[in-house]
């Protein structure tokens, strides 16, 4: 049987399908790209916005319209939120699967071929309460812990250290969506860094929610964060270690030292503000003051000079009034933001945002401080870019730069196309190379720049990771 996987949503989501895939594949099962002719079609979803939802059902709308009867299944967020309720709507879906059900996936592809449907989602969680913390103990590592290293990017991987997320921002569903937070066993991670490592997949990205927030107690040793990042980069083959997405408060001077002493961390962090207001932030439930998180971007700047650091905000939460939206602009500048992901607020079912604070900022303001915050973010990271004119980077090359749309050289040389790869402060960069670099680290010398981009010229390199 031919599997189609339609993956929406983030890096968590893209990691969980490449496991699927691993799994499906050693289950005898093929995986396709062609969309027309998959035998099952599984769509992996995501809830974080109602955009994202939306997108799920128009996706389905689709598949409703297809005359050829296949099997469908709807993976991911989505599915642990609306259950068998899709039903509904959606008759022709034969699994609906949440994500902590996913090891079972190629069991519910058999069946269905027999005509039988699954419905598989966690237990509801109440507010702040871990209601299947200790099932979710048990199953945390079973879809993680038979991956094939081999299956997914050559050079670069995803590997989860921790599910869920308990620390319940009011407009947020992951809580509700992913469970309680369980940090995975530091040899568990250890042993699938090595077998990654071990398979050339040199650049290795730490995935949890609030990734920062790592602790794994047994006994009487409980090891942190940084304890583990300082185990893994020391893992042969590791060449460049990175992790998102953290939360401002766990992130304590004992990871930035471990970041300063090791080369091979990336000099990069990922830490969502979502906004520069105490009013809003203490209405959000972010367990930090705008104070702290100033004081939070100084000491990282402190540590590392030349870190890269990156944010996410929610423009219009209930109640949020032109200052605190301008105190969010104030925050853009004055921490030096490389790029800043902006989101409108939207009201997710079953959070208390949702059931206690009235959406009422009206979508037109929404749009408007949206746009404001993205143009004082595109200021700010044009001169962060600019900084880089005249020095030499090292890259992790991914491939042709798909910015073209096709391969387009500009080049003297006709072995040549447009390149893109990355530094290790996440910085998008394009040169001009041989299509062999892709999947290697390349040096290159940044000649200009963009709000977004690099540009650079190729200067030697391109040993395998
Ligand atoms: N509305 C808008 N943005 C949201 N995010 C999370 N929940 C919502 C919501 N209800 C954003 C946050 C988070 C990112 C992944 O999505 O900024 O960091
Ligand atoms: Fe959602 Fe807040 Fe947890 Fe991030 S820290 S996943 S925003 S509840």
């Amino acid at each position: 049987m031919n599997v189609y996987i339609e993956t929406l949503g983030c890096q968590m989501n893209r990691l969980d399908s490449e496991l699927i895939t691993g799994q499906l594949l050693a289950a005898g099962y093929e995986i396709t790209d062609d969309l027309e002719a998959a035998d099952v079609f599984l769509i992996n979803t995501c809830s974080v916005r109602a955009q994202a939802e939306n997108k799920v059902y128009s996706r389905l709308g689709r598949e409703a319209a297809i005359k050829r009867r296949r099997i469908v299944g709807v993976l991911g967020c989505l599915a642990q939120r609306r259950g068998a309720s899709l039903l509904k709507r959606y008759p022709f879906v034969d699994i609906i699967c949440g994500p902590g059900q996913l090891h079972a996936l190629g069991e519910m592809i058999r069946h269905a071929a027999k005509g039988e449907r699954t419905v598989a989602c966690d237990p509801d969680r109440r507010d702040g309460r871990a209601v299947f913390a200790s099932e979710g103990n048990s199953s945390i590592d079973s879809l993680d812990h038979d991956r094939n290293a081999s299956v997914g990017s050559p050079a670069q991987a995803y590997v989860r250290i921790m599910r869920g997320c308990d620390k319940f921002c009011t407009y947020c569903i992951v809580p509700f969506v992913r469970g309680p937070e369980i940090s995975r066993s530091p040899e568990a991670i250890y042993q699938e860094v090595k077998q990654l490592a071990d398979a050339g997949r040199g650049e290795i990205t730490l995935l949890g929610q609030t990734v920062n927030s790592y602790r794994y107690s047994a006994g009487d040793t409980s090891i942190r964060f940084s304890d583990l990042l300082e185990r893994l980069a020391a893992i042969g083959g590791v060449r460049r270690l990175r992790f998102v997405t953290s939360y401002p408060t766990d992130f304590g001077g004992d990871i930035l030292q471990t970041m300063r002493d090791l080369p091979n961390i990336c000099r990069y962090i990922h830490c969502p503000p979502q906004s520069g207001s105490d009013r809003i932030l203490k209405a959000m439930n972010r367990k930090y003051t705008r104070a702290q998180y100033d004081s939070f971007i100084d000491r990282a700047y402190d540590y590392l000079p030349d870190v890269t650091i990156a944010g996410d905000f929610i423009v219009g939460f209930p109640g949020e009034r032109e200052s605190d939206h301008q105190a969010s602009a104030d925050l853009i500048r004055r921490s030096r933001f490389k790029n800043s992901f902006i989101f409108k607020y939207s009201a997710r079912p079953g959070t208390v945002g949702a059931k206690t604070l009235k959406d009422d900022v009206p979508f037109e303001v929404k749009r408007e401080r949206n746009r404001e915050l993205l143009a004082v973010q595109a200021e700010v990271s044009l001169e962060h870019f600019r900084s880089f004119t005249g020095r030499q980077v090292e890259l992790l090359v991914e491939g042709p730069s798909p910015l073209a749309g096709k391969p387009i050289n500009v080049s003297d040389d006709p072995n040549c196309v447009q390149m893109l790869g990355r530094t290790s402060g996440d910085h998008i960069t394009v040169f001009q190379g041989p299509e062999s670099l892709a999947g290697q680290y390349v040096n290159a010398r940044v000649t200009g720049a963009t709000a977004f981009t690099l540009f650079a010229e190729f200067c030697g390199g391109g040993e395998r990771s």
